[in-house]
């Protein structure tokens, strides 16, 4: 058994938590959006053709925000297809993903039903093979009142009134060869700002978001930021950056210490906007939107060059594990340790799609194993990151070195006498007994011990077992004499809820 301890301090704070951390994502790709969200036809279809299962999980996720459509599928996207009668709208060749497009959810449904599962969009323009003209048409369309062509057009499209999408990504990945539009980093740099002159001269309100690096492995990552930010500093609120893990050769160690690759990865990035920032003598400083990221098991995917131009094919659905769950805990972990400077995240993606939430086409949906941890950080994680010391045994790993075996995040919420811990046990084999000590939290007398964890860390949900993995509740919590201990199972994530009242 190993011992690890930490002390919670509400005097520590660093950070408010930013609820956009919890986003998700969803793009025009495989079944995310048709046959996932939307599937007119279906018995649980509501009357604009969403299915409502899907939607009720959605709004147990608890996703405030949802990126919106893509993705390497935004680089080719022509978002006037996607509005007006249905009907009329045209079938396109999605050379993203070398599907076809038939545009039966444009940016009005989309809007519509995100705003039906308590969320917002963050919404992408096309700066691969469009640019200027049409995003900045695209934040008329969608921000101005009335009284022009565009906003006319949504009028008579159905909504009234202006939808006020604050936050918006300038383009996809655009360091990565496989983008239609691929740039140098100068190259979008340019075309970035000039993008967000025009956006933000239609709606000042806006927030924007310059893209970062697809993953930190990119050859250009560094200066791919560098030189971005330098060409779109004042103009720009965020920079971006793409993280997927998945288990290698075999590697359960390093798979399990991901959220240690994701540390350092935004710390690189935060210390680049901060270069930019003292090089141009600017006073603000730009924060970070993680909006992709998550377990991709990105070696079993053929490739988009066998694909065969089919409607809404099964791509990337992956099933997710009791250990992927796990990591998937571990990478929020990370986030929330960086909320100071992490004001978003998007979790990729919703919906079949490298997914919490499984579907079938006319058939049910169901949580998968990550829909779990994600939850459960989304509706108790919120108020004030505490900077959280753990004292852990380390271990040694192929691909982050030496890593600790605990991982461990404290957030205090709105109530002062309560304290949520969320940590993750990356020992395989051994329980890890966590001795927390509450001497600034005084009032603290009783504790709640929720994990996901299971003797098979294989597990997974299906549409036949979609119950096989659920949180669990452990009666393990001892709380006395300004001090806590809690037992963690080996290769398991949990959520401490620590309050006030009798022992
Ligand atoms: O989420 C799947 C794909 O991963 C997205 O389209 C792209 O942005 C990233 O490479």
């Amino acid at each position: 058994m190993n011992h690890a301890s930490l002390t919670i301090d509400p005097a520590l704070a660093l950070s408010e938590v930013d609820p956009r951390l919890y986003g998700s994502f969803v793009e025009h790709m495989g079944r995310c959006v048709y046959t996932g969200i939307y599937e007119p036809g279906h018995p649980q279809a509501d009357e604009r053709g969403f299915r409502r299962d899907v939607s009720a999980l959605v709004r147990e996720l608890g996703v405030p925000l949802l990126r919106y459509p893509g993705g390497n599928f935004v680089s080719g996207y022509t978002w006037e297809d996607g509005i007006g009668p249905r009907a009329e709208r045209p079938r396109r060749l999605d050379l993203a993903w070398r599907s076809i497009e038939t545009n039966q959810v444009g940016v009005d449904e989309f809007i519509g039903w995100a705003a039906s599962v308590g969320s917002v969009p963050m919404m992408a323009v096309n700066l691969g093979t469009r640019g200027v003209d049409a995003a900045r048409h695209l934040v008329e369309y969608c921000n101005h009142p009335s009284g022009t062509y565009l906003s006319d057009l949504r009028r008579a499209n159905g909504s009234a009134d202006p939808y006020g999408v604050k936050l918006w990504c300038l383009g996809n990945e655009m360091d990565g060869p496989w983008q239609i539009g691929h740039k140098t980093a100068y190259e979008y740099g340019r075309l970035a700002a000039e993008t967000a002159k025009a956006m933000r001269r239609v709606d000042p309100a806006i927030e924007l978001s310059a893209c970062g690096s697809s993953h930190a492995r990119m050859p250009t990552f560094g200066s791919w930021e560098a030189t971005v930010l330098a060409e779109t500093y004042d103009l720009v609120d965020y920079v971006s950056l793409h993280s997927y893990y998945e288990e290698r050769a075999g590697d359960r160690g390093s798979f399990l210490a991901s959220a240690v690759d994701l540390d350092r990865f935004i710390e690189a990035v935060v210390a680049t906007c901060d270069h930019v920032r003292a090089v141009g003598r600017h006073r603000k400083r730009i924060n970070l939107a993680v909006d992709e990221w998550n377990v991709w098991y990105q070696s079993r995917f053929a490739g988009e060059e066998n694909l065969d131009w089919d409607e809404a094919p099964r791509l990337i659905e992956d099933t997710y594990s009791v250990t992927d769950a796990v990591v998937v805990g571990d990478l929020l972990i990370s986030l929330l340790r960086h909320a100071d400077r992490v004001k978003i995240g998007c979790l990729a993606q919703l919906v079949n799609v490298i997914a919490p939430i499984r579907t079938e086409p006319g058939g049910p949906a169901w949580r998968q194993a990550s829909f779990h941890p994600f939850a459960l950080t989304s509706r108790h994680g919120r108020g004030s990151v505490l900077r959280t010391q753990v004292d852990s045994p380390v271990y040694e790993t192929a691909a982050h070195g030496e890593v600790p075996v605990l991982d461990a995040v404290a957030v205090a919420g709105a109530d002062p006498s309560a304290v949520t811990l969320f940590a993750v046990n990356r020992d395989q084999h051994q329980e890890m007994v966590v001795d927390l000590d509450l001497r600034a939290l005084p009032a603290l007398a009783t504790g709640e011990h929720v994990a996901v964890f299971d003797d098979d860390p294989d597990a997974v949900n299906t549409a036949a077992q979609p119950d096989r993995v659920t949180p669990r509740r452990r009666d393990d919590v001892k709380v006395a004499d300004r001090r806590a201990t809690v037992v963690l199972p080996p290769l398991s994530w949990s959520m401490l809820r620590l309050r006030g009242g009798a022992a």
